[in-house]
């Protein structure tokens, strides 16, 4: 039996000096496993006699527990020393400097487009779209522009080359071709935007091929100038973050509203440099109107029981204003340089007054 307690002692020790978890499992085997030690005693008690197999079977039974305690506790050691070791090994050199990280930025003109859409957003307006590569009879005949009339030469329209039919498909020189579009599918009450992309053969410094333009739309039984004049001054404060802003509505003319309105903000143009919402002149930024009835009626709507305003708005210009960027054409430079100056970081949230631009325009 003594030499039961040397088994034990050398197994201890063998346990103790295990250097890692392989040779842990290496003494396991060899003395738990299906022929290690332990177990080939605990098989040799069938071959004992009845009295001498109960006491030995306890010891045995005792040491195998022993061992097995003894390598579950050195085990739960090493693996904790593994953990410590590969903690010192993978730590990180928080004094690296960092990787740079670069930073994107929004573009004006999106961002620009986001703000309108949150200001009519919450007046109740719900964004409509329509194509850019128009019927002639969407952009022009249907808005009340006839064939002979002079806005088809005003409009620098892109055409399209004549299809079999001969009809000519046009980019679409404005918005505007998307109110009749929405006036066709939808019942009254209407209050739509439309922000989308616009084409004429133009191009300086104020002017550019494709540029942007929002439309607004409001069609119900009694709907009258009041409506159109609250909306935009309310959308022109709002926009231009001037609570007292002065807005000025002056006669114009557009075959598709009667009457028509061009919109003017107030301002200053003092020493050289434009503010917004100051001094006694003007500057002309949207043009709008009620919707003739002859619109209304190329839509299949009743004047008589229907009436509403447009308007439509140029995003460039608008951006330009409230921005400071003084060219247009450095909207589609994709120069990185401008865009770190006038784009906005992402998290800028849309909202009416106070952002903050990446560069510092405001
Ligand atoms: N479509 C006009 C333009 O492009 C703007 C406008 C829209 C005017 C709606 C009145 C009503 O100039």
């Amino acid at each position: 039996m003594e030499n039961i307690d040397a088994l034990k002692d050398e197994v201890a020790g063998a346990i103790d000096g295990a250097a890692d978890l392989n040779a842990l499992e290496n003494i396991r085997i060899a003395e738990l496993g299906k022929s290690g030690r332990i177990t080939s005693l605990m098989k040799s008690l069938g071959q004992m006699a009845p009295e001498e197999r109960k006491e030995a079977g306890q010891r045995f039974n005792a040491l195998k527990n022993t061992v097995a305690k003894l390598i579950d506790a050195r085990k739960i050691v090493l693996e904790e020393a593994g953990i410590d070791a590969r903690l010192i090994e993978e730590k990180i050199d928080v004094t690296l400097p960092a990787r740079p990280e670069i930073q994107g930025a929004i573009h004006p003109i999106s961002q620009t487009i986001d703000e309108v859409i949150s200001i009519f957003g919450e007046m109740g307006f719900r964004v409509a779209e329509g194509p850019d590569i128009e019927e002639d009879w969407y952009n022009f005949t249907a808005l009340n522009i006839p064939l002979d009339h002079p806005a088809r030469q005003e409009h620098d329209t892109f055409y399209l080359n004549a299809e079999k039919d001969g009809q000519r498909m046009v980019l679409r020189t404005h918005t505007s071709p998307v109110q009749i579009r929405t006036m066709q599918v939808q019942e009254p009450p209407i209050r739509i935007i439309v922000p989308g992309r616009t084409y004429r053969c133009d191009h300086d410094a104020t002017h550019s091929p494709m540029f942007h333009q929002v439309e607004g739309l409001v069609i119900d039984k009694s709907t009258h100038m009041g409506h159109l004049k609250g909306c935009l001054i309310e959308f022109c404060r709002a926009f231009f973050g001037v609570d007292d802003l002065r807005v000025r509505f002056r006669p114009s003319y557009f075959p598709f509203t009667e009457p028509s309105a061009e919109v003017d903000i107030g301002c200053s143009f003092e020493g050289g440099t434009l503010k917004i919402g100051h001094g006694d002149d003007w500057l002309e930024i949207l043009g709008s109107g009620m919707v003739n009835p002859k619109v209304l009626e190329n839509c299949g709507l009743d004047p008589t029981v229907y009436q509403g305003f447009a308007f439509g708005v140029g995003i460039e210009r608008i951006a330009m204003l409230k921005y400071g960027i003084p060219d247009l054409r450095t909207f589609y430079d994709s120069d990185l340089r401008w865009l770190r100056h006038y784009g906005f970081q992402s998290l800028d949230v849309p909202s009416m007054v106070g952002r903050s631009s990446l560069g510092g325009a405001s």
